[in-house]
């Protein structure tokens, strides 16, 4: 790989985005908002209110089928929607208590102030129990689980990793170098946990000139990515999410036949914007993934993009993000290329969750964790990581652990608790 003048594969895409970074001041009002409803919460105690999961009877949830039971409490209950409030309870896990944490997000260690995990998700109309890892685990008990995407996908496996490892100590039962294919195991729970790195989740190939690979591809939108396929039959439920690597010139391909590029300068090719590729990758991957016979899944979760937060620069020209608090819905840190990305995501998981009604055994959800995080610029790693290769850089685009990102698993539990019935059986 050049390495000189390609961005690397865990930080790159953003800079090519064409959206300049734009700042906005004043986190500082939120935060006193959010110290008024502490109290209330505070006094409250314990999620008085509902509380989406956790009992441990099945919820009335998990009789239903994935659309009904949302329909169910969508007035009042929208776990995607809502605030960070205060929150002084210790995380459920340390660097200590989670011995899988990779350097790369072990922010503690490398000297970040904590501040960032004293904040809790409070979905509107609602509000979400802590993790329960046994829950969890009695779900997938026997199941495989994997995470199809690029380093961010990993990122929320390590996350999971961390909060189950509280119950049982996993053993890696593969990797490859750098961890791009990983697999994990629960034996008690005969549970397998995996990151499959797919980061188009169609097949690609890198393109070479003059025997040197360049960041470029050439995209198959029809064809699964070839890894992710081979795993098919063992899955039984998939967190897929992919969005950045779109953002760079690659050759997009239907039926063996070209049809269009994204960034090229060819004036004989169609042009396509890296938002149509994604829309046209998920749509066509979820119906892949839907027609295979071998496959043996159940569940197919769309996670929506995560926003990046460099600010005063991007990864490669001193981009930092250095900020305390989270910060208001209004105060946009996040590019508007990233709402377009999730947008597009997750109309086309709406589309295959209408077209499982007439047809289709595979159950479609979507981890909609963009409008949260794009409330975080606070729980990045930033400069407190260590990896060799990047040193001297802001990584803004991953989480610490423990951190925000841990909601995605515990929104992840909402989800499966829907489906607790439906797994057993199967
Ligand atoms: C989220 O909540 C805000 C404030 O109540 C509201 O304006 C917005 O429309 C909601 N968004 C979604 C996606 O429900
Ligand atoms: C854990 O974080 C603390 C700071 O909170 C740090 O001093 C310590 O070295 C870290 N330990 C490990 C094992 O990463
Ligand atoms: C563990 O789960 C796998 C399916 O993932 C199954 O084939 C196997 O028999 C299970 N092993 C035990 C000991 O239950
Ligand atoms: C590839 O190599 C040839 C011969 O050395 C050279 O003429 C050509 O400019 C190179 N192409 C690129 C894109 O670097
Ligand atoms: C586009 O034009 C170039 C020459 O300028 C040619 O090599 C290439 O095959 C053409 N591509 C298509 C898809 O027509
Ligand atoms: C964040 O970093 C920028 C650039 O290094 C600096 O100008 C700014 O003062 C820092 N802000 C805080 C709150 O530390």
């Amino acid at each position: 790989m050049a390495k000189e003048s390609a961005p690397p594969p865990d930080l790159h895409g953003i800079n090519l985005i064409r959206n300049p970074s734009r700042r906005f001041p004043g986190g500082r009002k939120l935060a006193l908002i959010l110290s008024a409803v502490v109290f209330v919460l505070v006094s409250s105690a314990y999620y008085p209110g509902q509380v989406f999961y956790g009992s441990t009877e099945p919820t009335h949830n998990s009789h239903q089928t994935a659309n009904a039971g949302h329909e169910d409490n969508e007035l009042d209950c929208n776990l995607f929607n809502g605030t960070w409030v205060r929150d002084l309870e210790r995380p459920t896990y340390t660097n200590v208590t989670c011995p899988s944490m990779p350097d790369s997000k072990n922010c503690a260690k490398y000297g970040k102030q904590m501040d960032y995990v004293n904040w809790r998700w409070k979905p509107q109309g609602c509000d979400m129990a802590r993790f329960q890892p046994q829950l969890f685990l009695n779900i997938v008990r026997g199941k495989t689980l994997a995470f199809a995407g690029d380093s961010i996908g990993r990122n929320q496996m390590e996350s999971l990793l961390c909060l189950l490892s509280q119950v049982e100590a996993p053993t890696k039962v593969h990797s490859d170098t750098k961890d791009k294919f990983v697999t994990w195991h629960f034996r008690y729970y005969n549970f397998t946990l995996m990151a499959l790195w797919t980061k188009f989740l169609v097949e690609d190939s890198q393109r070479e000139i003059n025997g040197t690979l360049v960041e470029s591809h050439d995209m198959h939108l029809d064809k699964l990515d070839a890894r992710l396929a081979a795993n098919l039959h063992e899955i039984n439920i998939l967190v897929v999410s992919s969005s950045r690597w779109f953002f760079r010139i690659n050759y997009l391909y239907e039926d063996g036949k070209l049809i269009g590029c994204i960034y090229c300068s060819e004036d004989n090719i169609t042009s396509f914007s890296a938002i149509s590729a994604i829309q046209r990758v998920f749509r066509t991957a979820i119906s892949n993934l839907n027609s295979r016979r071998e496959s043996r899944l159940q569940l197919t979760v769309v996670r929506t993009a995560t926003p990046a937060h460099f600010e005063n620069g991007q990864w490669n020209t001193g981009g930092t993000c250095n900020r305390t608090e989270p910060v208001g819905e209004g105060t946009a840190i996040t590019s508007t290329i990233e709402w377009e990305i999730r947008n597009v995501q997750v109309e086309e998981a709406n589309r295959a969750q209408k077209e499982k009604k007439q047809k289709g055994r595979m159950n479609i959800e979507i981890l909609d964790i963009t409008k949260l995080m794009s409330m975080r610029p606070d729980a990045h790693p930033g400069i407190h990581w260590n990896n060799e290769w990047m040193r001297g850089y802001s990584d803004c685009s991953h989480w610490c652990l423990p951190g925000p990102i841990d909601i995605w698993n515990e929104l992840l539990l909402a989800v499966l608790n829907k489906y607790r019935k439906n797994m057993e059986d199967q």
